[in-house]
């Protein structure tokens, strides 16, 4: 990277670094992150949040290091379903894997990162009884025995360790109020504590970079699926089997409790999480809780949920008059966010000359403002002005000038506009023009 791209990147970061700060991110690595060769990367990438201000919780799994002890011990596990039952035996297997895992994360976080970029970060990690379980209990004639699930999160006691700055950790094991020892699954320790603690974000990372996209989803390069709503997830889970379908599972109850975002990433891509966490792409499958919003293209069936949401502002004067006939037209020009069935904002674009194209019809319902559409609406259109070849979008506008400028739009004269733009300017309107270039 030479050091103009340098520059840019951190520019770029910079809105990820504020918005990441003081806020709560549960990070669950499955037992294999640990034994993978890039477990050192994710260790600084882990110091370097905590360093950024991010209140972190990490949960460890165990599973091939669980599987491995009973080999030694010669232990066959019972499984019913997906589920071990872990009977005294067992147990004893587990106690030990999970506490050489966990010993081995609290040493690598003690260690200090030499020859790494995070030489002399000192980092507190505190892990403790946070975790109350309970039995499965018997199943279909099956006694799970310790096998178990979280009853409660000590919510309280790691908010305090968070407030200190300290990462706390958490293991795939509780201890019930009777004093008996609980295998859990690292996916329901994550998930609880995200719940418990209202974390901003549930990270997973597991084998794979994500969900596999099939037909008609927003995908990434290597075939991810890039977002996805917790609605549209639900209608997807039966079709996935394995780590897919019990991340895509944890996944969903987190949303469904209120937690916005999870982040489904892999343990062997270095980078991953810092790529996830600062850039616009992501590096994984990020599902969200817009159950009952949605951004997507327009079609003919929203020319009238548009009409009843712009003929307020055309009214006021803030956005130029269109006739349902031109709507129709152009429909495939804009992007809408459906709420409940309902056009609760809009913005199009129109392609000028080989590089420019105009921003228009920008609008969020009156009830809805101020909820970042208006932002989310412009990422979408910058996004497709690029898929379009463009470097820059430009605006015109009578009221709403800072809203552009405070979003990296600059101030242009009328010359600046393609030559068929210039000659639809309306003197009498009189709007300002802005400009803003693409990066
Ligand atoms: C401009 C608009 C699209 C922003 O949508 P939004 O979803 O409310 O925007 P965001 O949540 O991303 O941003 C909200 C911020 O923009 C500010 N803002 C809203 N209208 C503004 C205006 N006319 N001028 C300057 N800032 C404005 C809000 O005060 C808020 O700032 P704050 O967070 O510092 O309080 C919306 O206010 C709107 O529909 N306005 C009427 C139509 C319009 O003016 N369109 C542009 C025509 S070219």
């Amino acid at each position: 990277m030479d050091n103009s791209q340098y520059v840019k990147w951190f520019r770029h970061s910079s809105p990820y670094i504020n918005a990441h700060r003081g806020k709560t991110f549960v990070l669950m690595l499955e037992g294999d992150a640990i034994a993978d060769d890039n477990f050192a990367h994710i260790i600084q990438d882990i110091a370097l949040l905590n360093s950024l201000g991010v209140r972190l919780v990490i949960v460890h799994g165990a599973r091939p290091q669980i599987d491995q002890a009973l080999n030694v011990l010669n232990i066959k596990s019972q499984f019913h379903g997906d589920l071990r039952v872990t009977d005294q035996a067992a147990l004893n297997a587990v106690r030990a894997a999970i506490g050489i895992v966990k010993s081995d994360i609290e040493a690598r976080l003690s260690f200090g990162l030499p020859n790494t970029p995070m030489h002399g970060a000192r980092i507190r990690v505190v892990s403790g009884n946070f975790v109350t379980a309970k039995p499965k209990g018997v199943i279909n004639g099956v006694d799970f025995q310790h096998t178990g699930e979280v009853r409660r999160i000590d919510r309280q006691a790691i908010g305090k360790q968070l407030d200190q700055g300290n990462i706390v950790l958490l293991s795939s094991c509780g201890y019930s109020p009777s004093g008996q020892m609980f295998n859990l699954a690292a996916e329901d320790v994550a998930t609880q504590a995200a719940i418990s603690l209202r974390a901003e974000k549930l990270i997973l990372m597991g084998e794979d970079s994500g969900l596999p996209a099939t037909q008609g989803q927003a995908e990434s390069d290597d075939g991810v699926i890039s977002q996805i709503t917790s609605h549209e997830l639900s209608s997807l889970i039966e079709s996935l089997s394995g780590e897919h379908k019990m991340h895509a599972q944890a996944s969903l109850a987190a949303v469904q409790a209120g937690i916005q975002r999870v982040h489904l990433l892999s343990h062997k891509i270095d980078g991953a999480l810092l790529q996830e966490l600062f850039t616009h792409e992501g590096a994984g499958t990020l599902i969200t809780g817009g159950d009952y919003e949605q951004l997507r293209q327009a079609n003919i069936d929203d020319v009238g949920g548009i009409l009843e949401l712009l003929t307020p502002l055309e009214e006021q004067g803030v956005l130029v008059r269109r006739s349902r006939e031109m709507l129709e037209t152009e429909i495939n020009r804009f992007k809408v966010i459906e709420r409940d069935g309902i056009i609760i904002a809009c913005a199009a674009l129109y392609p000028y000359s080989a590089e420019l194209a105009e921003l228009a019809c920008v609008a969020v319902s009156s009830e809805y403002r101020s909820g970042q559409r208006g932002d989310r609406l412009l990422n979408a259109i910058s996004a497709q002005a690029k898929t379009e070849n463009k470097n820059k979008i430009f605006v015109l506008t009578t009221r709403t000038a800072h809203w552009f400028m405070e979003r990296g739009f600059s101030e242009a004269d009328l010359s600046a506009l393609p030559k068929e733009r210039q000659s639809l300017y309306n003197f009498q309107r009189n709007s300002k023009i802005f400009i803003k270039e693409l990066d």
